[in-house]
């Protein structure tokens, strides 16, 4: 109800383009005031102007968000001495985002994650997707939520600036049924939470799975591997996958394997176990199940930087994260500063429902029906120690 209050207050106020200013310092003093600025980011091939907004909250955060993809272009949170550095691979211009890249900071939909043989039916209809992915549908297909220009709204909230992006997923898309209305709100709180709240709507049953898909890299340098993180999930079980990243349907105690994350655990201490299925990644590329009630807002992981003392935790309501640890880096790709994505250089926690759920009846379902409301809310958590 809350954000319906404040998408009518902004589209009543005729917000669409406005600007807060605010102090422009990244200094961590507690004078500078929440803020949410814009600025045009390039053109896309067909015409159209994408924008870059820059939230700011009152610690001196910063998160810079493309309408393009929602992508995140990078996040400067304060180190364990207060020194801002940037926690997300990414790229200075759209170009790069345009020619080629891994998902680097966007928003993923319809469906985040694999659905196997890019196929699936519901209410017996069976619907045939685009495959990007060997023979599966990966992250939305072809063009996902990730290639498209979302329409944005600004608002200052007593939370924190916000970033309010649109977008409508018209029928047949990418294969999926239904007109599909999406919203959603990043908002860079005072509690130093970069905050996403998805909700969406349907014409038709179809199915839906958004989640977020930043790279992070909590040094601050890019160039720097992020095998020596520490990481707590959780989890006491994932949903094994065979070779092709599928979900077997199956679920798994964590217990014993290399994905027993229970114990907080340096990402590389154990990522070349010869355990069959985290081979499969290679690495670690699956989806833990979380230990919560299905549908309970709560921590699913915490990831410490030791050198810097970051530390990022994880929120969300969704039931799964799938935890990947930038294995398909492979240093063909120079992002921002000139740093060259070597593997591991990053990791993703994509909160989300299982890999497959559409073609796994005894998954929780990811079916939204006309007439219902889909919710997802994703919080990334930042402080040092
Ligand atoms: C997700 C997938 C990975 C990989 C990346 C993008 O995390 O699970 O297998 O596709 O996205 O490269």
């Amino acid at each position: 109800m809350k954000k319906i209050i404040q998408l009518l207050l902004v589209a009543t106020a005729g917000l669409a383009t406005a600007s807060f200013v605010g102090c422009a310092s990244h200094s961590m003093s507690k004078s500078t005031t929440n803020s949410i600025t814009s600025a045009p980011f390039g053109t896309m091939p067909d015409g159209t102007a994408v924008q870059i907004y820059t939230l700011r909250n009152t610690h001196g955060l910063e998160a810079r968000i493309l309408t393009y993809g929602g992508i995140l272009q990078s996040l400067l949170v304060p180190d364990r001495t207060g020194k801002l550095g940037d926690v997300v691979l990414g790229y200075d211009h759209l170009q790069g985002y345009l020619d080629k890249t891994p998902y680097f900071g966007a928003l993923i939909g319809r469906y985040g994650n694999r659905i196997g043989g890019a196929k699936f039916t519901l209410e017996g209809q069976t619907y045939t997707l685009a495959t990007n992915n060997g023979p599966n549908s990966l992250h939305g297909g072809i063009k996902g939520f990730d290639k498209v220009v979302w329409s944005a709204k600004t608002f200052v909230s007593p939370e924190g600036p916000e970033l309010i992006l649109a977008y409508y997923s018209r029928d047949g898309e990418e294969g999926f049924p239904g007109n599909l209305m999406v919203t959603a709100i990043y908002t860079l709180t005072d509690d130093n939470e970069l905050k996403l709240q998805y909700s969406a709507t349907t014409d038709k049953p179809t199915v839906v799975n958004l989640t977020h898909h930043s790279y992070f890299n909590l040094t601050g340098q890019p160039n720097t591997d992020i095998l020596g993180h520490i990481v707590y999930i959780n989890s006491d079980e994932t949903t094994p996958v065979d070779a092709g990243l599928i979900t077997t349907g199956e679920f798994k105690s964590v217990a014993g394997t290399p994905f027993d994350f229970r114990t907080p655990t340096a990402i590389g201490a154990r990522i070349n176990d010869p355990d069959v299925v985290l081979q499969y990644g290679p690495g670690y590329d699956h989806n833990w199940v979380i230990n919560k009630p299905f549908g309970q807002y709560g921590l699913m992981a915490r990831v410490t930087d030791p050198s810097s003392g970051r530390v990022m935790e994880v929120w969300s309501d969704e039931p799964g994260l799938q935890f990947y640890a930038g294995n398909f880096l492979d240093g063909t790709i120079t992002g921002k500063y000139g740093a060259v994505y070597k593997i591991h250089d990053a990791f993703c926690m994509e909160p989300q429902h299982y890999p497959d759920s559409p073609n796994k009846p005894n998954f929780p379902t990811t079916e939204l029906k006309p007439g219902e409301k889909y919710h997802n809310t994703i919080v990334y958590k930042f402080s040092a120690e």
